[in-house]
């Protein structure tokens, strides 16, 4: 049994690799901190396999496919992934662009070529990390909200059409709200309510979508905000976002 899980060298994703392995998948580990890889692939009883890129850009996502086409993978995370706050006007291009770049377009590029790989063989799960915040659109973290609304609306679809054709492959969104990990440094923000442990959400991410649940929700709180979201109008949703938003100082 192998995995694939990109984000691998912190948070989320380092979380899920440790648990696959716990499960006795061999991993191959995606990420740019070498160091931080290498300290994980010496914890993990299986075997694993670290591989350097930044997802960002295009030609570096389709040569870490190419490095990987020939491996026979049961599961392909795409947890990798970054937030930018602050008003649309003020925030740097730059990071946007390589933040549309790992969130989406590496994601969509993997989603795209694993599943035509998995369907050959009719079997395999693909895991795609979104967020509560692709449930309305988000001022103040405008990007990172609508990337995350990429991920479960395409993750959604794609698991659709797998149902409609028969396939027993699974596409999930993994939808977490705040994660006590490096995501928040990154993003230069704090979180408003108490995050989940990163642990807790890998274990219950990875034993939900080997269930077969496409839309994957830890915690009670972001249950009862996927629930709300469905029911309040949108601008009511997005005034909560932004009110929520102001209080995680930037
Ligand atoms: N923490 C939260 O509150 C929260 C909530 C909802 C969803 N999420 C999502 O969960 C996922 C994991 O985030 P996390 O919370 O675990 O944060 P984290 O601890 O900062 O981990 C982010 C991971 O993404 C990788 N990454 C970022 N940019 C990359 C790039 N350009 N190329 C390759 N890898 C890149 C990082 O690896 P390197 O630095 O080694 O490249 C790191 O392994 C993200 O998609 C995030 O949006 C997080």
């Amino acid at each position: 049994m192998k995995a694939f899980v990109t984000g691998a060298s912190s948070g989320i994703g380092r979380d899920m690799a440790r648990y696959l392995s716990s499960k006795g998948y061999d991993l191959i580990l995606v990420g740019r901190n070498n160091q931080k890889l290498l300290e994980l692939k010496s914890e993990l009883k299986t075997s694993s396999r670290i591989l350097n890129a930044d997802l960002s850009k295009t030609e570096n996502v389709m040569e870490l496919y190419k490095q990987i086409e020939n491996e026979d993978i049961d599961i392909a995370i795409n947890d990798a992934g970054f937030g930018v706050f602050g008003e649309f006007w003020k925030t740097d291009l730059d990071k946007e662009l390589g933040l549309i770049g790992t969130n989406i377009t590496a994601l969509h590029i993997l989603t795209k070529l694993f599943l035509k790989k998995m369907m050959k063989k009719n079997k395999g799960y693909i895991l795609n990390v979104s967020s509560v915040a692709s449930f309305a659109p988000g001022p103040l973290m405008a990007t990172y909200y609508a990337s995350k609304a990429y991920v479960t609306y395409l993750s959604r679809a794609v698991s659709k059409e797998l149902k409609k054709a028969n396939s027993k492959i699974v596409v999930s969104a993994l939808c977490p709200g705040p994660v006590a990990t490096n995501f928040n440094n990154v993003a230069g923000v704090s979180f408003s309510m108490k995050p989940l442990t990163s642990e807790y959400v890998a274990k219950y991410a990875i034993d939900n979508l080997l269930k077969g649940k496409r839309t994957i929700i830890p915690g009670k709180m972001n249950k009862c905000m996927h629930i709300a979201s469905k029911i309040a109008p949108s601008n009511i949703a997005m005034s909560a976002v932004y009110k929520n938003q102001t209080k995680k100082n930037a």
